[in-house]
């Protein structure tokens, strides 16, 4: 299972990838925002600068909803890094983007999945990875690890070689059952990510080792 942080905040990137089990960034416009990273040319340089920190996939955003759009930018995005992967929204003339992104051999990721319809149709255009957004299912009282799962089975019937990128993972259940399912990739926190290691019995084991070594050699 592959480990992508989805943040913008480079000191995030650069702690997660410091642990060395990062395999790649997701980004979107909110995410950049909230960076403060506003102007065309700066979003560039930013995305630049995260490719700088993570040898993996990074996904940039398209802002354009038609297809022309689409492509002028995807196309602009793909050239800045190999690392890059151009991010499309789910709406018809963002399949009809990934299509042409594909044919290309131009990586997508297509963002916004909320049915298993909506993964079918981008694997069928050749995206490489999808993006269901599972928190904000959960958050409007539908499950969204069962999403996943049908979507498992539904790639897995047709030998569909798009990856499940399980997206708006808000903490490390969710990482854990999207294991379970067989997620191809996770995007989520750092503080997701690094609550995967936390246990108490650890805490209080490592604190006794450690206190009956000092006991031991005064
Ligand atoms: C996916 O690529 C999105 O950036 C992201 O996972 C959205 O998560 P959110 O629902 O926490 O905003």
């Amino acid at each position: 299972m592959r480990f992508f942080i989805d943040t913008a905040n480079l000191k995030e990137i650069k702690e997660a990838n410091d642990l060395g089990i990062l395999d790649g960034v997701t980004t979107n416009p909110s995410l950049m925002a909230k960076e403060g990273i506003t102007g065309a040319q700066n979003i560039l340089n930013h995305y630049l600068a995260i490719c700088e920190i993570v040898d993996g996939p990074v996904s940039a955003e398209v802002i354009a909803t038609d297809f022309d759009g689409m492509i002028r930018e995807g196309e602009q995005l793909a050239a800045l890094h190999k690392n890059i992967v151009v991010k499309i929204p789910m709406i018809l003339e963002g399949i009809k983007a990934i299509k042409y992104f594909s044919a290309k051999n131009i990586r997508t990721n297509c963002t916004l999945v909320f049915s298993a319809g909506q993964a079918l149709l981008a694997a069928k255009a050749g995206a490489t990875y999808i993006s269901p957004f599972l928190g904000r299912l959960d958050d409007v009282s539908t499950d969204g690890i069962s999403l996943i799962a049908q979507i498992r089975l539904i790639y897995d019937n047709y030998a569909f070689d798009t990856a499940i990128l399980a997206a708006s993972v808000r903490h490390p259940m969710h990482i854990i059952n999207c294991a379970e399912i067989g997620a191809d990739v996770m995007t989520g926190p750092l503080s997701a990510i690094k609550a995967l290691a936390k246990h108490p019995l650890t805490d209080l084991g490592l604190q006794q080792f450690l206190a009956d070594y000092a006991k031991g050699n005064k």
